[in-house]
This record gives structure tokens, sequence and C-alpha cells, in this order.
């Protein structure tokens, strides 16, 4: 966001200052010893299949160097890191991380349409810089329903040193992934959903990879702890509390929120939390944490348990009460309720509420609606009717490689049209540092849930029924949440406003398996004016193609 921005010199902006004007090389003079500022860190990860049973039956889980969940990815603001993936699966495999903000970087985005998937028995090694970022956040497996196996782990970014955060240091943070379980193998829920077929009931939900009563966190009397809570699920929504604890909610997706506290808070999948909870019970006891599952019948329970010190027992009591299962107007109303903290800095100095985002000109109006259709005999599902399909090249590697013939832009309408439900390869050219005003229009009585990879953006509002230009009226321009993955309720919209800072070809989806397995994505392709055009520099250009760029289809290497 551009009033956020500082000049830092890294390697990646190097070649564009060797074009620069004096000025600027007296700016390079200045700051050069800033690219060693950003440390490089290097982690080797294998994955492979083990058979695990968190809920009592034995599957292929997918782990990475063993583990499940795999290995917490734990950096700190403009760390570069470098991930060696080896695909010791029979099929490919990706990692995506999710609402990490690869900046003009969507090289390493490691989904379908940025990234040839890693051979088995191959390794490739991702290399991004955590740059102008802090927050929670998680990595899970982007190809082939494998997240239904597992396969993801926390991302944590923590604040530089000189950046205040905007609470006293934690006793300790614990990351809490939370998610739905299938004991199906993720090939069968796959073929299921090949057939045409819905995915079943989840058999139950996990926290930390875990069934209920297996996984306990030790919590001291009086402390304060952070948790770092994702719904990494397949598609279930959940209801997050905690016996005889409120939480504090701190963090969401990269921003600081005002503090409010919760009794329970609603996790849509492919969102993060941080809440702060104090130890403030009696020792000796233990106490729930629950996860329910919200809007499917029946209700499912993840269980872990909060022990004080010399607590022998299991929790005593009853559950911590949550909302009726299918409270759709509770869950409305508490998304409307987390807001920005306005002052505040997230990764920089600056207070996040310099921003004024609600003083921006919108350049350009999106609505996108979400529905259903059955196109050549399958279930399939749509955006503005086109469902989406891949071509056999990465849309990225199209792109670069001019290969004119892979997609067409502007191949989806800006709004929907009343077409006729059709499979397509959908992207939208946008251009780079327009504010963009998107509205999500659910005509369907099920939630959806939207991420945009690349991007935080501004929920300025949500409500039921159709949207119409009468509903602007009604936007929060002051203090709306910054975020990256947002919910729409049954028959209702959610509109978002974001700024387009990071050039790239990014990712639009639903976060639900299912509805992504089955076309509900398109692509936003972000260019610069002038890019490419040696006399508009400094125009801040994408990162060059990587040397160990992965190529397939029609860019593979025989071409
Ligand atoms: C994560 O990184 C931060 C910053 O380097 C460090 O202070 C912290 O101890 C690390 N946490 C874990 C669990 O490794
Ligand atoms: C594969 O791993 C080896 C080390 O195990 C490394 O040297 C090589 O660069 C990796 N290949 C890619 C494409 O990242
Ligand atoms: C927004 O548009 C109005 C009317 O066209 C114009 O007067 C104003 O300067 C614009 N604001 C910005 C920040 O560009």
């Amino acid at each position: 966001m551009e009033p956020f921005r500082q000049f830092r010199v890294t390697a990646a902006s190097f070649k564009s200052l060797l074009y620069a004007s004096f000025v600027q090389l007296q700016i390079f003079l200045l700051f050069g010893s800033a690219i060693a500022d950003n440390p490089q860190f290097y982690f080797d990860w294998t994955v492979s299949y083990t058979p695990l049973a968190p809920l009592g039956i034995f599957k292929q889980v997918i782990v990475i160097n063993g583990q499940f969940p795999g290995p917490t990815l734990n950096a700190t603001t403009n760390d570069i890191l470098n991930i060696n993936v080896r695909n010791n699966l029979n099929e490919p495999f990706l990692l995506t991380w999710n609402g990490v903000q690869q900046r003009r970087n969507s090289w390493q985005d490691g989904v379908e349409g940025t990234n040839c998937p890693i051979a088995p028995g191959k390794n490739w090694t991702y290399s991004f810089q955590v740059k102008d970022q802090i927050g929670s956040f998680f990595y899970f497996p982007s190809l082939l329903l494998q997240r239904a196996s597992g396969g993801y782990g926390a991302i944590r970014i923590n604040n530089r040193i000189v950046i205040p955060v905007p609470f006293s240091p934690p006793q300790h943070e614990f990351d809490v992934l939370i998610g739905d379980w299938h004991n199906a193998d993720y090939r069968e829920l796959r073929a299921s959903l090949d057939r045409g077929n819905y995915l079943p009931t989840p058999d139950g939900i996990l926290i930390n990879g875990v069934g209920p009563f297996q996984e306990n966190f030790a919590f001291r009397p009086g402390a304060t702890y952070r948790l770092r809570i994702s719904n990494v699920g397949l598609k279930t929504s959940v209801n997050f509390r905690i016996q005889d604890h409120l939480m504090l909610l701190v963090e969401t997706e990269g921003s600081y929120t005002l503090k409010q506290y919760y009794e329970n808070i609603d996790i849509h999948v492919g969102q993060s939390y941080s809440v702060l909870v104090t130890a403030n019970q009696i020792p000796g006891r233990s106490y729930y944490m629950v996860a329910t599952s919200r809007f499917i019948i029946p209700e499912l329970a993840g269980i872990a348990v909060i022990q004080y010190p010399g607590s022998l027992t299991n929790p005593i009591g009853p559950f911590p009460p949550g909302p009726p299962p299918f409270d759709f107007t509770y869950s409305m109303d508490q998304a409307r309720s987390i807001r920005w903290d306005l002052a505040v800095g997230a990764a920089r100095p600056n207070p996040q509420g310099s921003f004024h985002y609600g003083l921006i000109n919108v350049s350009q109006n999106i609505i996108l609606e979400n529905d259903m259709a059955m196109i050549g005999n399958h279930q399939r599902y749509t955006v503005n009717g086109i469902s989406f399909v891949h071509p056999d090249t990465p849309l990225k590697l199209a792109d670069y490689f001019q290969l004119n013939d892979v997609f067409k832009s502007d191949s989806i309408p800006k709004a929907p049209d009343g077409r006729y439900p059709a499979l397509g390869t959908s992207v939208i050219d946008l251009k780079y540092r327009d504010f963009i005003h998107i509205v999500f229009q659910n005509p369907l009585p099920i939630l959806q849930t939207w991420h945009i990879d690349g991007y935080n953006f501004f929920v300025v509002g949500m409500d039921e029924g159709n949207w119409d230009e009468s509903r602007r009226s009604t936007y929060n321009m002051v203090d709306a949440i910054s975020r990256s993955t947002i919910q729409v309720y049954p028959n209702s919209w959610t509109a978002i406003m974001v700024e387009l800072d990071n050039q790239g070809m990014w990712n639009v989806r639903s976060q639900e398996v299912d509805k992504w397995y089955l076309g509900q994505e398109l692509y936003i392709r972000v260019k610069g004016v002038g890019q490419n055009d040696p006399s508009t520099i400094p125009i801040q250009d994408e990162t060059p193609i990587p040397a160990n760029v992965i190529r397939c289809g029609r860019a593979g290497p025989s071409t």
C-alpha cells in the first residue's frame, strides 16, 4: 500500500537500479547495506505419506519431514525464505502459502496457474521474501485435493525488532490448526468429485492433526498466551471457544484488529486469527478448548484441553456453549464487529489508519457471482457463468513465454450477464495501482469463502440479499478489516476494496476444496503500464523468472 512504502534496496530491485537516475544511485549508496539486513533462511522439507489414524481409522496422511501438521514456518518481516521441497508422493505436488504476499513474485505462489508441479521423486526450491508483512497464516498442498490428507502447517511472520507489537509479549505462542477430517483417502474423495458426487459429511474435526482429547496446551496461572488459529479444513466453518476464558482478538491475516473480547469466534475455511488468552482460572483444573462445526448436521466437535499445573483429570462441566449452529445473523454481526486498529502499525511504523483507503477513488467495479451448474453431466461451480478449467500450461508461464492460445484475458465478464454456464479459463486483466471494488454475490443457500492470493483487501460491507448501488451507503470506509479470506453468507453479498499494489498472475478462489476443484476460481493479471519498457523504469517490474523454474505443458523444455 503506497503510503506505507519505504524505500528499501533489495537484491531484486538492484536490476532496476542499474537504470536509475543519479539521485536514486545516491539513495542506493546510502541504503545499500539494507541488502544485508534481509537474512536468508534455508529449509529442507521432504513430503511423504505416513499411515496415521487421527480419528481411529488409518489412512495415508501427507507429512512433511515426518510431521503432521508440518513444521511451523517461523519468520520475521522481510526475511528471505528458501524452502527446498522434495516430493516423495506418487503424484505431482505443490505447496501454496495462504495469505503470504509474495511481492511481485507470483512465480512462488505454488498454485496450478502459476507453477508447474514438482514431479514425484523431484524437488524444487521456493524462494521468496516475506516483505512488509506480519501475522498468522498457513501453507497447504494446492493440487489434487491433497489437503484432505494433511500436508499443512502454520506460518508466523513476526514483527521486526524495531516495529512495536501493539500488546505485551505473551508468555508463549501456540499454533492452533483446526480442520474438518475425512477418514477416506483423498484420492477416493477426489474420484467421488470426478464422478459428479458431493463430498461426504466429514468424520470429525482435528486440532493440530489429532482427534478429541489428544492435544493439550499447558497454561501457567496469570500468564497470557497468543493462540494463532487457522481453519485449515476442506469446507467446514467452525466456532472456536475456550471454557471459562475470554479471547482478546488482536490480529487477523496480517492486520492488527481493534482489541475486543469474544466468548467465541467463527472461523471459516482459509481464515486465520490471533487471540490473547489470560490464564485467570483455577490452578489444578483443566478446561475445554472446542471447535464445533457451523452450518452442517450433525454438529461435529474438535476438542483439546488446556491444563493448569497439577490438573490430573479431564475438564469438568458442560462444553462451553456456542451460537446456534445455523444462526447466520449472529455470525454476520460478529464478522462486522471485527475492525482494523487505525492507531497501530503492522509491518511498518506508520499507523494502519494512515492509509485512508476510504478516500481513494475506485477505478473499477467488479461483481463476481458464484453459482452451481450441470455442465456436461457434471456438477460444477461457476463464477459469472464460467467454471474454471486449467489449460495444459500454467497461465504464468504461458504469459511469460507469450503462448497466446493458452488463455484469453477478459474471457470472463466483470459482472454476471446471464450467459449459459460453460467451462473456461478466466483471467481478468487489471492495472497496477488501480483501486478496485469487488462485490462477491452469493445466490446460493450455502456459505462461500473467497480468497485472493498476493493481496489483502478491505472488507467494506456484507449483508443479505442482492447487492445494488444503494448498498454503498452502508459501507465502512474508515476502519474495515484488511485480510485475504472472506466469507459470503447464504443469499448474501460481501464487498471488498483492494489496492492493486502487487504485480503478477494471482489466484482468486473459493477456499473450500470441492468448489475450488470444480471450477470456482479465476486469475487476475496485474500489470504496470509500460512494464517491460525500459524507458518507463523505475516503474517496479515483476521479479524475473526464477533460474530453477520448472517448465511443463507448452512451456515445456522441448519447446
Ligand atoms: C520465531 O522467530 C522469532 C524471531 O526470530 C524468535 O524470537 C522465536 O523464538 C521463534 N520461535 C520459535 C518457536 O522458533
Ligand atoms: C534439489 O535439492 C538439491 C539438494 O538436495 C539442491 O541442490 C537443488 O538445488 C534442488 N533443486 C531445485 C530445483 O531446487
Ligand atoms: C477523486 O475523484 C474526485 C472527482 O473526480 C477528484 O476531485 C479527486 O481529486 C479524486 N481524488 C483522488 C485522491 O484522486
